[in-house]
């Protein structure tokens, strides 16, 4: 008796083991189903993703792909089919899918690496866990005279939530005792990584911060706000457990399946419109208006300095465009819009001059879909910007979220381009 219950306790623990080997940091994502629907996606597509039976990832209807959890595969189906939409499956499981690509790209990727006492560069050719990005910061601040580091806040987990600001390049006729505030012409504020799948949102911005620091033109007169990483619970959980998390990671109810909320649906400008109050929802808005760590954390600090601000530009993935506001309605046209397009043409020249690669223009509300409680739309509706944008960059959705580094040098060089020629125009 004793042996064959030894025996049988063996046999188990070599069994879980197996089963151990076999799963992976993907299993969030098991069952999990890409689709491409076709016909009246519009309306009804963001009705499931409200409702939290869908994903919708990429709102500009070129492509259509969706993502299914496991557990809304059938109700998703149905829904579709009655209102005529049709759907054909591009990916059976989303977990078996990332575990081949793992194994495919082992070995070809480039491993750069960093520690605390050496983070001189951000990274090219792979992404940067948050602890290396914030070695990157600190030393990059440490480095220049210009550019300092400050926390906005503490994420639900404890994170900082980081912004560089770089003051104007100092003239050296200028009265070094002068106000630095005083003599500059205005500031850019660029947001990074407010939806946590979006890597290269991130990876772009850190370059672009060291481009800011070098430039040497006209564009070292501004004042610079620059948050790289809005949202590092939810990037940290995008790299460990679920490649595909959007939101943020605070748990906002009883439901322990449920957690998180879309920071870019929190903000208090028309909250609500073609957001969701279901906390399943991918696109669920919190509680309350700025009920989020981050949004508090970043509104406080724009509206500190919102006197200064000439351009708000917030970058997401993926799509190619240059989103212009509104975004909580298709009818409202905002205040300057001809100006917004006009600007915005500047930036799409010259981004694609430089590798190639086309932008476009669009209103958010017209182009996509109606989405509030945006940075974009509140840092224009409440604290009054003229140039406020929210940029998606590449791809077109080929790779979409799982866009490969190397993109990261090619596209932070057009989204410079793109910048230096916008704040050319605006200042
Ligand atoms: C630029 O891209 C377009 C397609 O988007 C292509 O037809 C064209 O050949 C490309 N030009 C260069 C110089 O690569
Ligand atoms: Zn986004």
């Amino acid at each position: 008796m004793a042996v064959l219950a030894l025996s049988l306790a063996l046999l188990t623990s070599v069994a879980s083991a197996a089963k151990a080997q076999t799963s992976t940091h993907h299993e969030a994502l098991r069952g999990h189903q890409i689709w491409h629907l076709s016909g009246e996606v519009g309306t009804v597509a963001l009705e499931l993703t409200q409702k939290g039976l869908l994903d919708m990832l990429d709102p500009s209807r070129a492509s259509g792909k969706v993502r299914v959890p496991f557990q809304s595969l059938e109700e998703a189906r149905r829904i579709l089919q009655e209102r005529g939409v049709a759907h054909q499956i591009l990916t059976e499981d989303l977990a078996t899918f990332l575990e081949d690509q793992e194994r495919r790209t082992k070995g070809s990727t480039k491993s750069e690496s960093c520690d605390p006492n050496a983070c001189p560069k951000p990274f090219s050719d792979s992404y940067m866990t948050f602890e290396q990005m914030e070695w990157f910061l600190k030393r990059l601040c440490e480095s220049s005279p210009r550019a300092s580091l400050a926390s906005l806040g503490k994420t639900s987990e404890n994170r900082d939530i980081w912004m560089v600001r770089l003051r104007p390049k100092m003239d050296p006729e200028e009265d070094p005792e002068g106000d630095p505030e005083e003599d500059a012409a205005g500031a850019v504020w660029i947001e990074a990584g407010i939806h946590a799948r979006e890597w290269i949102s991130s990876a772009v911005t850190l370059h672009l911060l060291e481009k800011l620091l070098q430039d040497t033109g006209d564009i070292g007169s501004l004042d610079a706000y620059v948050v790289p990483m809005v949202n590092p619970d939810g990037y940290e959980y995008s790299r460990m457990h679920n490649r595909f998390w959007r939101k943020n990671r605070r748990k906002t109810s009883t439901r322990a399946d449920c957690v998180g909320v879309d920071l870019n649906r929190n903000w208090d400008f028309h909250y609500g419109a073609g957001a969701s109050d279901n906390e399943c929802s991918e696109v669920f808005m919190g509680t309350e208006p700025f009920s989020e760590p981050e949004t508090k954390a970043l509104r406080d600090a724009m509206t500190r300095v919102k006197d200064q601000l000439k351009l708000v530009l917030c970058l997401h993935s993926y799509g190619q465009r240059l989103l212009y506001p509104w975004g909580y309605s298709k009818s409202d046209v905002a205040p300057y819009t001809d100006d917004l397009v006009r600007e915005g043409n500047a930036f799409v020249e010259a981004a694609q001059r430089s590798d190639n690669t086309s932008y476009a223009v669009t209103n958010v509300a017209a182009g996509l879909y109606v989405a509030s409680g945006t940075t974009e739309d509140w840092s224009k509706g409440v604290l009054g910007v003229k140039y406020t944008y929210t940029l998606e960059l590449r791809d077109k959705g080929e790779h979409g979220f799982l866009l490969g580094p190397s993109n990261i040098l090619p596209c932070s060089e057009e989204v410079w381009a793109g910048l230096q020629a916008l704040l050319k125009k605006i200042i």
